[in-house]
């Protein structure tokens, strides 16, 4: 079990009524929590964490928005975000009864430490338990607190250099407020895309798939994310550029390449590399080992797998066993564009 979870089961006395768990991890929690509550509703916007616990308990919803109902308590699993923290503790709290509780439980890597502040402006706060190198903390809500809509909580910005695309993302979302180095120097090297469907592979705002709709009006363009703020970013961006959903679009909550479409004419990702605080480059050696089973094969030819990743990383080597090659596009601040053709 996750220590987190360990550490809410030390202190089951104080869970009580209607509970809304928030972000919780993909364990027995909500099995162990249930007898001695009267419901509990789960909440995940990480779509690999959301069919896990789908699995395991039927009140669980995958949403960058939280359930709309009332609740007695809510434990919310500290997200890595100072930004989404916030946007969480705000939701949920305007969600709660009358003294409702939050809690709060994270790892001190984490910085449970730290956003235990964040939980000072809802009422008065005490730290319940500190075990597993994680702690709980308990908030009562002084006053009631009024909500704030996700749309709210966005922010916008535009790339002038880029054809003045607008791009709006959300608390939580990768480079939230402006355009990574990476997807920049990516944005500059996609021209002669070949001919078929699109993937923006972990496509966080939609800055990608934004930018190839625009370039490549007539063909679809994928938008893939584990994350439903990704997704809901993308929504936004998307109407940001007047770009109709109906108008060759598809949003994909997906675990990784494997819930990708197959006969792609491209896949275009600046794939992720961190998760929570743990790093994992699982779902980007997954992308360049399988990409290949998802682009057209001949006699469509030419369809590629375009990647911008740090220097550093040794994706290279992959994509040559999977490939048979792998070609450097560009290079810049740290960042290579890499470019691998179906054969
Ligand atoms: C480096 S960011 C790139 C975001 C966006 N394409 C950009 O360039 O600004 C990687 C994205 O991959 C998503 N991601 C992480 N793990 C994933 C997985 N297993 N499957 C799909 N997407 C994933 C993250 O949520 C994040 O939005």
């Amino acid at each position: 079990m996750d220590p987190r979870s360990e550490v809410i089961l030390r202190q089951l006395d104080f869970f009580k009524g209607t509970v809304l768990l928030a972000g919780l991890p993909a364990d027995q929690l909500i099995h162990a929590l249930k007898p001695q509550l009267t419901s509990v509703c789960a909440w995940s916007w990480h779509f690999g964490e959301y069919s896990v616990l789908k699995q395991l308990d039927s009140n669980c919803q995958f949403s960058a928005e939280p359930p709309d109902q009332q609740f007695d308590q809510a434990i919310i699993f500290l997200p890595k975000s100072k930004e989404l923290t916030d946007y969480l503790l705000q939701r949920i709290a305007s969600r709660l009864k009358p003294q409702g509780q939050l809690f709060l439980v994270g790892e001190k890597r984490a910085g449970i430490e730290r956003a235990a502040k964040q939980l000072q402006p809802y009422g008065k706060t005490l730290k319940l338990d500190s075990a597993r190198h994680c702690q709980l903390w308990q908030c009562i809500l002084s006053a009631p607190v009024a909500d704030k809509p996700l749309a709210a909580w966005a922010k916008t910005f535009v790339l002038e250099q880029f054809n003045q695309l607008k791009v709006v993302s959300l608390p939580g979302v990768f480079s939230h407020g402006h355009l990574d180095i990476g997807t920049a120097l990516l944005l500059q090297h996609l021209d002669k895309l070949p001919k078929g469907d699109l993937l923006d592979f972990g496509c966080g705002a939609g800055v990608i798939g934004c930018f190839l709709k625009q370039k490549y009006s007539q063909q679809t363009v994928h938008f893939l994310d584990v994350d439903a703020f990704a997704l809901a970013a993308t929504r936004l961006s998307l109407a940001a550029n007047q770009i109709a959903e109906d108008d060759g679009i598809h949003l994909i909550a997906g675990r990784g390449i494997a819930d990708a479409p197959q006969n792609l004419g491209a896949i275009i990702s600046n794939p992720p590399f961190h998760q929570g605080i743990h790093t994992s480059y699982k779902a980007s050696e997954d992308l360049l080992t399988q990409a290949v089973l998802h682009l057209n094969p001949a006699p469509y030819s030419g369809s590629e797998l375009r990647i911008v990743a740090n220097s550093f990383l040794k994706y290279p080597p992959l994509l040559k066993t999977h490939f048979g090659h792998c070609h450097v596009l560009a290079h810049g601040q740290g960042f290579h564009v890499y470019q691998a053709k179906r054969s």
